[in-house]
């Protein structure tokens, strides 16, 4: 058997495959972009055909890199979670788009089954809320709008992004590991099984849905590369950077700055419950064990820079920001409040747009994208109060995602939440945490405390900002969100 192990790590914007040696080390990478559809206001679609034929491609380009398919231990997919695909069985190609997590499509049928009372027992049985986020209202959507999906019948089949991955390369195999099932709003989050009460609320057929399934394997083994590879580690993106940020005892958070933020504090065996509208949700399942966290949920990171950048032409690249943030002394009063798909936790406002507030003529590009990057700071703080509301504060902050390799931003974190924030040498926490779990069912490791050797150095960043510029800050922002929402 190889010994390195190849992560698929789907996010919302680019597909990765990654090599990974048994001591953490990272080997080898490609990379390609996934096309975002807007084909309206709140709207966001992938075509599952597209992130499944980059996939294959960038994986295909590392098994070659590795020497051949007999050099890999393993696969371990990590992935967007909460998006939708809709596919044939017997083709096995797509049957719809996508529905991404980041569509808004269904918040009035959210809005209607609030004002119907079903909030409650929604975030009872699934740790979850009402809101357009998650996979559930997604798929009565499409079972309403898209007639082809009624008339396939027995050949539907319903999936997150890793149950489609999973299909294709093992040719029909139809999993999800309990991390995914967990963000669908479908499955009773303290049994681990699909709750026919909430099939029939969003009117999901059950036999289109996969298996849950641990997150660690084996699986099933797929050939679409030559020789045969087991897929052995399965997880959603954010449990997966939790497991490689190594927060494995009750109390560890991490905060994964991606295309969005996602902040999960860890709880052990024990289902959080959540009075500050933050979701409980699960960290991993082992053995048919599950551990919980609790997490913070906010929509719009990495795709804020993406889009100073893409839609506003006011950067020429992300890495430009960090000079200019630290070219001026503050952002001049300038607010951003980046709701470009709405607002998630603790707000939970689905229709709120984005706010660009205290602009004067002594404004100009620095102040700007200083705003925005401080807008993650500031996202994270209202996460922190509610954490803390919810008697779960965070004392030390582990942090990763692309974003945090800029050193102004890390600093600016700690500053603001007035912590110390911990950035491992390598970023790519989600990688890790992927690579982890597929050692850890193909018997590289015996368990998750013995796969943290794969974790390297970390750098600690000390809180150093006034404590009445931090309060300033805070009163400006709790302003500039008042406005958006209210
Ligand atoms: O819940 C959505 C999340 O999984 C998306 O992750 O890495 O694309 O920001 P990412």
């Amino acid at each position: 058997m190889g010994e390195l192990l190849l992560v698929l790590d789907e996010g919302t914007t680019s597909t990765r495959a990654m090599l990974f040696a048994p001591d953490g080390r990272c080997c080898g990478c490609a990379q390609e972009a996934i096309t975002q559809h807007h084909p309206g206001p709140g709207l966001v679609e992938h075509d599952a055909a597209e992130i499944w034929r980059k996939t294959h491609r960038v994986a295909s380009a590392m098994v070659r890199q590795a020497g051949g398919g007999a050099r890999i231990a393993a696969i371990g997919i990590a992935n967007q979670r909460e998006t939708v695909v809709f596919w044939d069985r017997v083709s096995g190609e797509p049957l719809a788009p996508a529905l991404v997590w980041q569509d808004r499509r269904t918040a009035e049928l959210c809005r209607a089954l609030r004002e119907d009372g079903h909030e409650p027992a929604m975030q009872a049985k699934t740790g979850l809320l009402l809101d357009p986020y998650f996979s559930a209202s997604k798929i009565a959507w499409a079972m309403r709008n898209w007639p082809q999906l009624a008339e396939a019948g027995d050949r539907l089949a319903i999936g997150t992004v890793e149950s489609w991955l999973v299909w294709k390369l093992t040719g029909g195999l139809h999993v999800t590991d309990a991390t995914n099932a967990s963000r669908t709003g479908l499955m009773a989050i303290a049994s681990g099984a699909w709750d026919d009460a909430l099939l029939d609320l969003f009117d999901v057929p059950r036999q289109a849905l996969p298996e849950i399934v641990d997150c660690a394997g084996p699986f099933g083994e797929t050939h679409a590369f030559g020789d045969p590879i087991a897929i052995c580690g399965l997880a959603g993106d954010q449990q997966a950077a939790t497991i490689g940020q190594t927060c494995l005892s009750p109390g560890e958070s991490k905060a994964t700055f991606g295309t969005g933020a996602f902040i999960l504090t860890q709880y052990g065996a024990r289902v959080p419950t959540s009075r500050h509208r933050l979701l409980s949700t699960v960290a991993w399942q082992l053995s048919g064990r599950r551990a919980y966290a609790l997490e913070g949920s906010v929509f719009v990171a990495g795709s804020l820079v993406q889009w100073l950048r893409d839609s506003l032409g006011l950067i020429g690249s992300a890495a430009e920001t960090e000079a200019l943030a630290r070219s001026v002394p503050d952002s001049g009063g300038v607010m951003l409040v980046p709701a470009l798909a709405g607002l998630g936790a603790p707000w939970w406002a689905p229709e709120a747009k984005a706010a660009l507030t205290g602009l004067t003529f002594a404004s100009g590009k620095a102040h700007l994208v200083r705003a925005a990057l401080e807008a993650m700071a500031n996202q994270t703080h209202d996460l922190k109060t509610a954490f803390a509301a919810d008697g779960a504060d965070w004392h030390r902050l582990r942090i990763d995602g692309g974003m945090v390799a800029n050193d102004w931003m890390a600093q600016d974190l700690a500053d603001l939440l007035d912590i110390p924030v911990e950035r491992p040498a390598f970023i790519e926490t989600t990688a890790l945490g992927a690579a982890m779990l597929a050692g850890l069912g193909a018997g590289l490791f015996a368990d998750l405390e013995e796969a943290a050797g794969m974790r390297g150095p970390v750098e600690t960043f000390l809180p150093s900002l006034e404590a009445n510029r931090r309060e300033t800050r805070l009163a400006d922002w709790a302003r500039a969100v008042r406005s958006v929402i209210d």
